[in-house]
């Protein structure tokens, strides 16, 4: 009977060892423990014998369940892990591939302009956009009474600073705090009280330059902006200046690049309408009253300053009518960059 309990022992942990999934275990368990599996029909005989033979046997057997137990619980655990790991990995699946970000198309159109404009030594300078009156208007030569100012309608604050209505009030920051050469642009988001549609919002973004030293003239400013538009829209660009009006310059200037989409021989064009240029923006000679106002000798330096909206450059570029989406955020527009 000895025997035949170790027999046992070997095939059926054998069995256990084999089973190939948890249902298949607890069968075996009942076949193997269960009240009707030979085990238990040998240990249940094991009263009635002789006490020499009943001691052998019973450790015997007892030795066998408690292996048969082992093995049982050996299996399952390994059986539960493969399941679990089975539901979370399907090394079968297709891999997900993870959200690259970049960086919005105005950011990237301000790098390439920065890129530009160091090429021609400019360095970048940074300014607030929660300004005071006398930055955004005063010191540009713009005073309370002047109608220029109406174009300018921005949000007010409480204690009576605005939102900058152009990167222009820079320039009186950099001026104030540095003695000339100076050379910077500056980017950044400027505000105004405009009605919201396709070409206008109340926020966008402006590149501000100037160029302040002995002998800056003219033609150095018309040189910078040209070179500016070869750089964003082709070598070929051409490019025109409109006499204009702007406090802070004299004189002033409206700048506009050949139409890089028709070349001006399209009526219909949607950049250009067919005149074959595209208004940019505005430029001149710094006005003398602006160089008083930071206290910089207007009889000894010169300077020229210029502006532009980055988004319009980008909607040029990009063929984008629509102005709202660039603040939209909406990764089916942004995505495309
Ligand atoms: N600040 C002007 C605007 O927002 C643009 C501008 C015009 C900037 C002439 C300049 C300039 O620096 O010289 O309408």
């Amino acid at each position: 009977m000895l025997e035949e309990v170790q027999q046992l022992q070997k095939a059926a942990v054998a069995e256990i060892e084999a089973a190939a999934d948890l249902q298949a275990l607890e069968e075996l368990r009942v076949r193997h423990l269960g009240r009707k599996s030979p085990l238990s029909q040998i240990m249940k005989q094991i009263g009635a014998l002789p006490a020499t033979e009943r001691r052998a046997l019973g450790q015997i057997s007892g030795a066998a369940k408690k292996a048969l137990q082992d093995a049982l619980e050996g299996r399952q655990s390994q059986l539960q892990e493969k399941a679990e790991a089975g539901d979370a990995f399907d090394v079968t699946l297709p891999g997900r591939r993870p959200l690259a970000g970049k960086l919005h198309p105005l950011s990237q159109l301000s790098d390439e302009l920065i890129a530009i404009f160091q090429g021609m030594g400019f360095s970048v300078a940074d300014g607030p956009e929660i300004e005071d009156e006398y930055h955004n208007f005063d010191a540009l030569n713009t005073p309370a009474d002047h109608p220029a100012r109406d174009l300018h309608d921005t949000f007010y604050l409480e204690d009576g600073r605005l939102l900058r209505t152009h990167t222009s009030t820079v320039q009186i920051r950099v001026m104030e705090s540095s003695a000339p050469p100076i050379r910077i642009i500056s980017l950044g988001r400027c505000y105004r009280k405009d009605s919201v549609d396709a070409t206008h919002h109340f926020a966008f973004h402006q590149i501000e330059g100037l160029y302040v030293d002995e002998n800056v003239s003219f033609a150095d400013l018309k040189g910078t902006i040209e070179v500016m538009g070869r750089q964003l829209l082709g070598a070929t660009t051409q490019v025109r200046f409109r006499p204009h009006f702007f406090p802070f310059t004299e004189p002033s200037v409206e700048y506009d690049f050949s139409c890089s989409l028709c070349g001006g021989d399209n009526a219909r064009c949607r950049i250009c309408k067919g005149t074959g240029w595209i208004e940019i923006g505005g430029a001149g000679m710094v006005d003398p009253a602006v160089f008083t106002a930071v206290k910089y000798d207007s009889e000894r330096y010169t300077g020229f300053a210029f502006g532009l909206g980055i988004e319009r450059i980008a909607m040029i570029r990009s063929g984008i009518d629509d102005i709202r989406l660039f603040l939209e955020n909406d990764l089916r527009f942004t995505r495309q960059f």
